[in-house]
């Protein structure tokens, strides 16, 4: 028995050593990985000639920041709707293919630069307190996943899907990033609470306690939690500006990002870039930031 337990003892300790190592080689290639990445990002940042708006306006809409009422009230009134590229707004995959228009409004992170004539583009985007945010979208998660309660089963929640689809001429939140992988999975999570309270014979729409409804939906520290927000929603705006979200055009992006929640010390580098790209804008007139409250 204990020469036994002395040698598992002793492959344990080798096994954290063999981890150990391999970790830090990880830690080691992740931040040349990183610094790479933050090195071209700058380097393909071209000078602008103040504070002239280009041919193409990019509005870069950071999910809860108010941008949509941003986007429809003021920039779209002030383009027309002749100018804005066809289904530009709130549908993912923008096609750039359709010459003339001026105006792209998409939940698509930077990395759409890319694509886009980057000397005759001016981005705009509007930015909120990231806890703000965050908690906005947790609300809006559930909001949005919980209209489909009124039907008291999974098959009209299709139903459901399509109709909002109708409605909204083809495009709606739930084909949005990230609300079309936030959204049906929440609504599994209502479901799932709803069907437990029925099990125990409890209303599914009334609760006493207002201030308890972990019986009725998923709590914000559980929500936080998740992976599919850890993906999604965690430092969503700094990803997003620095083009590096989970829906980035750029394949080098994911492992860049992979990197950076490993290990997350080297999300300095992100947040130095994003930083970097907003005051570089305010300076050139290509990235001009709006502070939602
Ligand atoms: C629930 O689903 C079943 C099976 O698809 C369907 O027949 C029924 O009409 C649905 N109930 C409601 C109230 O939508
Ligand atoms: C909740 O309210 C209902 C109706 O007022 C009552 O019958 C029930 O006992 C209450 N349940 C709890 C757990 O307080
Ligand atoms: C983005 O996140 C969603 C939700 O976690 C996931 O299903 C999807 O595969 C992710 N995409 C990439 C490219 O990582």
């Amino acid at each position: 028995m204990v020469p036994t337990l002395k040698f598992a003892v002793f492959l344990l300790a080798l096994f954290a050593f063999v981890d150990a190592s391999s970790a830090e080689k990880d830690f080691v290639q992740c931040e040349k990985i990183v610094r790479e990445w933050a090195r071209s990002a700058l380097e393909e940042e071209i000078e602008g000639d103040g504070h002239t708006l280009q041919d193409l306006l990019f509005f870069l809409h950071v999910p809860r920041t108010g941008g949509r009422t941003y986007f429809h009230c003021l920039v779209k009134k002030v383009y027309g709707a002749a100018l804005e590229c066809p289904r530009s707004y709130d549908k993912l995959r923008f096609d750039p293919r359709k010459p003339k228009c001026r105006l792209v409004a998409t939940h698509d992170d930077y990395s759409i630069m890319s694509m886009l004539p980057r000397e005759k583009t001016s981005v705009m985007t509007v930015l909120r307190h990231p806890v703000d945010r965050v908690f906005s979208a947790y609300e809006f998660s559930v909001e949005v996943a919980s209209r489909f309660l009124v039907h008291p089963n999974l098959t009209s929640a299709t139903e459901l899907t399509k109709r909002i689809r109708a409605k909204h001429k083809g495009v709606s939140t739930l084909d949005i990033w990230p609300w079309k992988y936030l959204v049906p999975w929440m609504r599994e999570d209502l479901f799932a609470r709803r069907d437990a309270r029925k099990m125990k014979g409890l209303s599914y729409v009334n609760s006493n306690d207002s201030y308890n409804v972990e019986e009725m939906a998923m709590p914000l520290h559980q929500f936080i939690n998740e992976p599919v927000v850890l993906d999604t929603v965690h430092n969503g705006a700094t990803f997003q500006v620095a083009g590096l979200t989970n829906n980035s055009y750029l394949a080098e992006a994911h492992d860049v990002r992979h990197c950076v929640q490993k290990f997350t010390i080297l999300g300095e580098h992100v947040l130095q870039v994003a930083q970097i790209l907003v005051n570089l804008a305010e300076e050139v007139g290509q990235y001009a930031i709006c502070w939602s409250h």
